[in-house]
């Protein structure tokens, strides 16, 4: 066995890791209410933030134990500064194959080309919706127009496979699955509904917003309904680039798949979780959905070195969770989605 051999990294459950999202902000410049809610939320200062060499120095030991993808997310991660230079840092790690991010798309119409040219290879917009009025509701601050204009910025800049991502909310967009469904038989993007997904310490604050007390969407029913609008979906697991949480179909003879991302109803969601989390703050969170941390960061400004630190990774790997609670009424509260970043 050579000393660049890779040895895996494994959890207790079988799961291989080999997908890493690395939060590289807390900030953003949007405040979708089912993301950031009224709270106050305090950003980090910038010293409890990663360096973007700290970032490079994670990245490395864990290419080395077979991760390959990476995830860049926020916050919104386009309103880190240098965040061009820090796809093309990443791009340069031996053992990276893929870089994908995921954004509002509000600065894609100025840095899409840059980001691309700095090697990211593909990219994920939230797109609630495709009501300008009803997008301003949602996100407090964005503009409809400017994020459709980053989605065909990112399409001229050749980021593929685009994908679209629709939080569906009861009573708030749900009227408009087959509208954005509808997006595959014109455009080449990826549509891909979200289950809207907990996070807060009591139950008045979980799904609640805006005076809709519970506006929690099983995504359960909404294929059927997008059956009854299309005719048959075909199952297209294999078409889509990324090995992530969705499952997908296709509407004949459209031009991209739609997937459902169901942390919250699909049976055996979490058994098929191939990844981890890296926070602004560094912090490697092992579930989105709960609360279990190990510190990076810490260690990292004590002087540990990369084998110290693949040490700690490969034992961190073991207490990832087997599944989140949710359903069993445990809710992440350590953070909100913001912090984490999807
Ligand atoms: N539940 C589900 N999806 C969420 N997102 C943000 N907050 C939540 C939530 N509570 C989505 C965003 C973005 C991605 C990072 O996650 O819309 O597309
Ligand atoms: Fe910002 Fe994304 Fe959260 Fe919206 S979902 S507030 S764009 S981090």
């Amino acid at each position: 066995m050579t000393a660049e051999r890779i040895s895996p990294l494994i959890d207790p459950f079988n799961r291989r890791i080999t997908y890493l999202r690395i939060s590289v902000t807390d900030r953003c410049n949007l405040r979708c209410r089912y993301c950031m809610p009224d709270i106050h939320i305090r950003f980090l200062p910038r010293e409890k933030v990663l360096t973007f060499e700290e970032v490079e120095t994670i990245v490395r030991v864990m290419a080395r134990t077979g991760v390959k993808s990476l995830r860049l997310t926020g916050g919104e991660p386009t309103v880190r500064t240098g965040i061009v230079d820090l796809v093309a840092r990443l791009r340069a790690i031996p053992g990276i194959e893929d870089i994908a991010m995921t954004t509002n798309g509000m600065l894609l119409p100025k840095l899409a080309e840059p980001l691309k040219a700095a090697g990211l290879n593909r990219i994920n917009i939230s797109l609630d919706t495709l009501k300008p009025e009803r997008f301003k509701f949602i996100t407090q601050f964005g503009d409809f127009n400017t994020v459709w204009e980053g989605i065909l910025a990112a399409e001229a800049a050749g980021l593929a496979p685009i994908k679209l991502n629709a939080v569906v909310m009861k009573g708030v967009n749900d009227d408009e699955v087959i509208d954005l469904a509808a997006l595959t038989l014109e455009h080449p993007w990826h549509v891909r509904f979200i289950e809207w997904m907990p996070f807060g310490e009591d139950g008045a604050e979980v799904y609640r917003l805006d005076g809709i007390p519970n506006a929690f969407m099983p995504l359960t029913r909404v294929k059927a309904r997008l059956e009854e609008a299309f005719g048959p979906l075909e199952p297209a697991d294999a078409e889509v680039r990324g090995n992530g949480p969705a499952r997908s179909f296709k509407i004949r003879g459209a031009k991209a798949t739609i997937g459902f991302i169901r942390p919250i109803t699909e049976e055996h969601f979490c058994a098929r979780c191939n990844k981890v989390r890296l926070t602004a703050d560094g912090k490697l969170r092992l579930c989105l959905l709960t609360d279990h941390e190990i510190d990076l960061m810490g260690p990292l400004r004590a002087g540990l070195d990369e084998a110290g630190l693949e040490a700690l990774l490969r034992a961190a790997i073991q207490t990832k969770p087997e599944r989140h609670l949710v359903n069993e009424g445990i809710i992440p509260n350590l953070r909100r989605m913001i912090q984490i970043g999807g």
